[in-house]
């Protein structure tokens, strides 16, 4: 409806704008800036929940609601000097990539020097891990984003019901891009996190050591069946919440097929991809530094069940990993987090090299990945406007 007639606090609200000296129409007023030194992403309530009961910092010091977040987890928190900030994504790729976009561009936040902890609990291989192992991934990859057969119908010769998009065989490189099939992260700033992890004392507990030893009997599990450490191995996305040997070996593959071989599948989430995908189009338009990134997964539960148990017994009867991984987000969290601050000065503001590649698959940021058809964008930066990328995608032909 329109009108004339105002009701009287509009008329209120025009007449102290209109008195107030310092505000003017174009810009409302608004409240200070935040510029964390780092920030820390949870995915549902009890990662959040992690950082609140720690003597380190406190982030509930402020709260400030965020338009775009989950409806569920509607707040940022910080300390009161903003250097470290929190939030909850809510959980699996929509989700994730929903809040993060609207994070990036929340007028709210001046993100260009904040370093990112993605920090949460993970499915692990007991290849690499076992229950409260703490991982960093340099590599994340949207296993996830296949085909699909049914096992039941796939061709006699498939090692699996996944195939690559656009391509004819479980072990053809995908012929069809979406850009967030994988991204590469700061490979200094992980060794830097995983030296200060190590400093943090890990969380073990009876039922999961308990658990763990159905592991011994298998050589290739040796890690399942240690005690929970600090690994270095990268992380699949997928919606799916997937369980048993079959998938985990189909995604081991898929994860050395789209990182060319560089790639170590040990951790499974529903989100990393898809937050990574949201900051590198902050990265973009140099709102974030995407090279100021940090994968941290505490494992929950394995990904495959021990020999003689069953993939169904595997995910049904939840292993007892839960309460240990939640612990060890800020018992190997914490280091990281007060190393960053305690080296902002000499290191962290001007920001740490990288030395590897560090971006996604279509090289978006400018340089060549050391993965996949190389850089889509002639060699540079992607150009911003939608109709420029895509005659430059159709013209070198490698996006369906
Ligand atoms: C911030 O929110 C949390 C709950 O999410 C609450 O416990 C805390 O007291 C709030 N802090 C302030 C300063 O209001
Ligand atoms: C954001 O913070 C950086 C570093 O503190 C500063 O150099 C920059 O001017 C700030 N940007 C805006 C738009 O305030
Ligand atoms: C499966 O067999 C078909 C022909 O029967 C062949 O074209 C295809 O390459 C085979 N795929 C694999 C993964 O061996
Ligand atoms: C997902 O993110 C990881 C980095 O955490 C990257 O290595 C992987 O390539 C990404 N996968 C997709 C499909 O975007
Ligand atoms: C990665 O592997 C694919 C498929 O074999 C190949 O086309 C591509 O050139 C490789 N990329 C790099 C950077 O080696």
């Amino acid at each position: 409806m329109r009108t004339w007639a105002l009701p009287p606090f509009f008329l209120a609200y025009f007449l102290s704008l209109a008195t107030c000296g310092a505000t003017t129409w174009s810009s409302p007023p608004h409240k200070k800036t935040i510029t964390p030194k780092v920030f820390i992403i949870g995915m549902f309530t009890d990662e959040g929940e992690s950082w609140s009961s720690i003597p380190e910092f406190n982030v509930l010091e402020k709260n400030i609601t965020v338009p775009g977040f989950s409806p569920l987890f509607p707040q940022a928190h910080c300390t009161a000097d903003g250097n470290i900030c929190q939030l909850v994504t809510g959980e699996a790729e929509i989700n994730a990539a929903a809040t993060i976009t609207a994070l990036v561009h929340s007028p709210d936040f001046n993100l260009t020097q904040t370093y990112f902890l993605i920090a949460g609990i993970a499915g692990i291989s007991p290849k690499f891990g076992t229950l409260g192992t703490v991982t960093f991934a340099r590599f994340a990859v949207q296993v996830g984003l296949q085909y699909e057969f049914d096992a039941r119908e796939k061709p006699d010769n498939f090692t699996t019901g996944y195939v690559p998009q656009g391509s004819f065989s479980p072990d053809e490189f995908p012929q069809e891009l979406y850009g967030t099939e994988v991204f590469e992260l700061n490979e200094n700033l992980r060794q830097f996190a995983i030296r200060m992890a190590k400093k943090g004392r890990l969380a073990d507990d009876e039922p999961s050591q308990t658990y763990r030893t159905n592991y011994a009997s298998n050589p290739a599990f040796a890690a399942g069946a240690a005690p929970p450490s600090i690994v270095a191995c990268d992380t699949a996305t997928s919606d799916q919440f997937w369980t048993g040997a079959l998938l985990g070996a189909a995604f081991e593959d898929t994860t050395k097929l789209f990182t060319n071989g560089t790639g170590t599948y040990c951790t499974t989430q529903q989100e990393d991809n898809a937050t990574l995908e949201a900051l590198l189009r902050g990265a973009l338009t140099r709102r974030v530094d995407f090279s100021r990134i940090i994968i941290m997964r505490t494992a929950s539960d394995f990904d495959r069940p021990f020999d003689g148990e069953t993939a169904a017994a595997n995910l049904f009867l939840m292993s007892p990993g839960f309460d240990i991984s939640i612990k060890n987000i800020p018992a190997a969290g914490v280091p990281v987090v007060m190393g960053i601050l305690d080296g902002w000065k000499e290191t962290f503001e001007k920001g740490l090299k990288a030395g590897n590649y560090v971006g996604d698959i279509f090289g978006t940021l400018g340089d060549v990945p050391d993965f996949g058809p190389g850089n889509v964008f002639s060699g540079g930066r992607a150009p911003f406007t939608r109709r420029s990328l895509r005659r430059r995608l159709s013209r070198t032909g490698r996006v369906g």
